[in-house]
């Protein structure tokens, strides 16, 4: 097989970087004028790790498009890593959006499309009750709150490597010996996340009764299927195994699908008849508006209703002034009504397949250690020959730098990427010429390493 000369690597990336500079002088101004009022020239923090040593700044997007303000043309694959997974701007979500901002934004009140909202995601997530938030990190937060003040327990077990928005018990690893500890870069937690959380590894159902089998942990909080350190899927049974220990030892199972909503319309957890306590999610689900719920079952309703003292309820740490706004609730009506339908779902994941055959046949080609990984509108290559059963071993498998040139190589020839782990999604205007696109340019990235 195949390996690449990291010599060679460090100067093509230089290469880029100075091909990304000449093509995106107006960014850099812009970039240059934002240090002066933003921290790091960016609205969030996090924005100075794309690769390419400024960020690009967008004039405009649509659908699986969007312009830069130097008049460079994109194909977004990255599409907000899955908040515009429905196409920039859904014609359908923009109507609605339009017309309720005419009726207003926001009241604390509730509207009559909430109820419609409710109602469709208990048909489609299955669950019978229904809260708002405005951020997927703020649904997880509340639904372990619930968790906690339900059972009265203290903990919570999150797995290797997760990733669920900022919420304060997630941002814990385990080490090379596997002892747990605070993730590299935690900044600044409340407590040492070692009192609050308990971590072992995806996929380790010894680990995971060991863990629970004290009864100290409220709940297990996870994405079905791994997402933010690569796609990890779950080995067989796994789910099984998770929800007996979880209803062994009285502990909450939250599965969080802000990502995995790509695996169908009901996101995975409909798909394989997983039976959580709690669902959460958030991005897509208003169409780029911010939005998210978290659902319970009758059981978490009932134990939930005994424990509450209504005239406090406002200042429980359970809240949000903004939360089931108007705008929120009409775009996430129009959004599941007309953008993340079945069809949808039919045509992207046969197109996603299509995506992942065409990286699979480069890789072929040129007899390369890689592997493709896809989980339904979702794809990402990775550079090992076989896909890792964990956060740990996914972490410790990471290339940066092999990463950012196929990321800015991409990018340089109008193809965006979602950063970090270079994953593509498919919109419902992507196109298979959209598709054919990226293959080529994937494999010019991967002949000029060879
Ligand atoms: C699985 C998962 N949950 C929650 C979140 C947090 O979403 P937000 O940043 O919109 O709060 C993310 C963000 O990437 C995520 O991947």
């Amino acid at each position: 097989m195949n390996t690449i000369d990291r010599t060679r690597l460090q100067s093509l990336l230089e290469q880029e970087e100075v091909l990304f500079h000449q093509n995106h002088p107006r960014s850099f101004e812009l970039y240059t004028r934002a240090k002066r009022s933003l921290y790091g020239g960016v609205p969030m923090l996090w924005m100075i790790r794309w690769a390419g040593s400024f960020p690009i700044f967008v004039d405009h997007a649509k659908g699986a498009h969007f312009v830069d303000v130097d008049g460079n043309e994109y194909i977004d694959f990255c599409l907000g890593d899955t908040g515009a997974m429905t196409g920039h701007s859904p014609d359908k979500t923009l109507e609605a959006i339009k017309s309720q901002a005419e009726k207003g934004i926001t009241l604390m009140l509730p509207f009559e499309d909430v109820i419609s909202v409710g109602e469709e995601l208990q048909r489609r997530f299955g669950l019978p009750y229904w809260q708002f938030a405005l951020t997927a990190t703020d649904a997880n937060r509340f639904a372990l709150r619930m968790a906690r003040f339900i059972t009265g327990r203290p903990k919570v077990l999150v797995f290797n490597y997760c990733y669920h928005g900022s919420v304060d018990e997630t941002f814990i690893t385990l080490d090379n010996e596997g002892t747990p500890g605070a993730r590299p870069n935690n900044m600044g937690p409340q407590v040492d996340p070692r009192y609050t959380t308990k971590v072992i590894e995806f996929n380790d159902i010894g680990s995971l009764e060991i863990a629970l089998s004290s009864g100290d942990v409220a709940a297990v909080l996870t994405e079905p299927v791994m997402t933010n350190i690569g796609i990890i899927h779950p080995a067989p049974e796994f789910h099984d195994w998770l929800r007996k220990l979880t209803r062994k030892y009285g502990t909450y199972l939250i599965i969080d699908e802000t990502h995995t909503i790509c695996a169908g319309p009901g996101g995975y957890t409909r798909e394989h008849n997983l039976e959580p306590d709690f669902f959460t999610i958030g991005k897509p689900i208003a169409g780029g508006v911010p939005a998210a719920v978290y659902g319970f079952t009758d059981e978490v309703a009932n134990r939930f209703e005994a424990l509450l003292d209504k005239d406090d309820s406002d200042v429980g740490g359970i809240g949000g002034t903004l939360a089931g706004n108007a705008l929120s609730i009409a775009a996430m009506k129009a959004t599941f009504e007309h953008v993340l339908t079945e069809d949808f779902y039919k045509k992207a994941i046969k197109l996603q397949e299509y995506f992942t055959a065409g990286v699979q046949e480069v890789i072929a080609e040129f007899d390369l250690p890689w592997i493709v990984k896809q989980l339904g509108n979702r794809s990402e290559y990775w550079f090992q020959p076989a896909p890792p059963k964990n956060g740990g071993e996914a972490a410790a498998n990471i290339d940066h730098e092999l990463d950012r040139y196929m990321h800015l190589y991409a990018l340089n020839r109008g193809i965006l990427m979602t950063p970090f782990h270079n994953m593509a999604l498919i919109s419902p205007e992507t196109t298979t010429q959209d598709v054919d696109q990226h293959t080529a340019v994937f494999r010019e990235a991967v002949k000029s390493l060879m």
